[in-house]
């Protein structure tokens, strides 16, 4: 533990909620847009805020380019940003129209309106992924028919796994995919670089994969470097991850009918539409992309998920209950900001 790490992840999710009925604060709105998920925590998106409207575009100086060659997640990413702006604005009596520009970059334009569902806002400072075990209860029957609805948008829907057989068969390709991943020495240099070892790292950079939100001892980086070949690798992360599928009862998989840069951003903004409403209900989650990832073992996590024919999942994660870990941090607005 950090008290340093933690006052400032607490000082970045305190963020004045944009109020209903006056004018939209944008800087606000666009701070919690901060706070949603992206790969690695690279957070490869870039804001340009005009009149009533806030520009979301992508930052390719942020890729990463051997687990995300195609920078499809780098969209999925932009599509969580976006999707937060536009459940905040709800919140604050404001309906958005959303385009996306040719090369990807999505324009929210805002016009304040009655009646908005607003719910799901409420989630965006508390909404994590907590790459731990969960406790192993079963997803509460009534919540299954919340988080398809959340999970469900243009193009594509959301496939929810509870059978045992199915699970285990994904369990299969998730440790096929850490084989894969983690013998590739390009593949461990890309993560190892956003690795932040300490409190002190992550609070510099205020971005990447936290030690402290991954459950890990922090330790110096000099050292990690030197213990890497030890603590990093494929049978260490397929032990730890059949560990956490083992107590998870439910998995969520993404599924589009397009593999393009709108499919990429729908899934972004279905996937923290789920996770929002699954925070609401004290379900957590955490990715298990690994089958995705790793191209070959696509047709068999389709196989798996029992799909028609032109759909492909794009995303996976595992749901469950249990303890909160400390939260990943942010890099300020103001280094993302760029004139309209
Ligand atoms: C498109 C996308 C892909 C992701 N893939 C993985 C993954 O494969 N493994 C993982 O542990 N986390 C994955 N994450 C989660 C991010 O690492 C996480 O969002 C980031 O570290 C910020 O932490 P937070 O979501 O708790 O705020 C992914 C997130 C997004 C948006």
């Amino acid at each position: 533990m950090s008290a340093a790490y933690d006052a400032e992840a607490a000082r970045q999710r305190a963020i004045p909620w944009p109020a209903a009925g006056g004018a939209l604060d944008l800087r606000a709105l666009a701070r919690l847009g901060t706070l949603a998920p992206s790969s690695h925590n690279t957070q490869p998106w870039l804001f340009r805020i005009g009149d009533e409207m806030i520009q979301v575009a992508p930052d390719l100086t942020r890729r990463c380019p051997v687990v995300d060659p195609d920078d499809a997640h780098l969209f999925k990413s932009l599509g969580c940003a976006a999707e937060t702006i536009v459940q905040a604005a709800a919140a604050a009596g404001h309906a958005t129209a959303m385009r996306i520009e040719p090369g990807g970059s999505i324009t929210l334009s805002f016009r304040a309106a009655e009646g908005l569902d607003g719910t799901l806002a409420a989630a965006i400072p508390q909404r994590q992924c907590t790459r731990r075990c969960f406790d192993g209860r079963p997803i509460a029957p009534g919540q299954r028919k919340a988080l398809a609805a959340a999970g469900t948008g243009e193009g594509v829907r959301v496939a929810l796994v509870e059978d045992a057989a199915v699970r285990g068969a994904i369990g299969d390709l998730v440790a096929a995919g850490n084989r894969a991943q983690l013998g590739d020495p390009a593949f461990r240099a890309e993560l190892f670089a956003w690795v932040r070892c300490t409190a002190g790292e992550a609070i510099a950079t205020g971005d990447g994969l936290s030690s402290f939100a991954a459950g890990q001892p922090a330790l110096p980086r000099w050292l990690v470097r030197l213990l890497l070949p030890v603590v990093l690798t494929a049978s260490a992360q397929v032990a730890r991850d059949s560990e956490h599928l083992a107590t998870t009862p439910m998995l969520a998989a993404f599924v589009a009918v397009s593999d393009d840069i709108p499919a990429w951003i729908e899934i972004g903004r279905c996937y923290q539409r789920l996770a929002l409403r699954a925070t609401l209900a004290g379900i957590r989650h955490a990715h298990i992309n690994q089958p995705i990832e790793v191209r070959d073992l696509r047709p068999h996590l389709h196989a798996a998920l029992g799909l028609g024919p032109g759909e492909q999942a794009l995303l996976l994660l595992r749901l469950g209950y249990g303890a909160a870990a400390p939260f990943s941090l942010r890099r300020p607005l103001d280094a993302m900001l760029r004139p309209v």
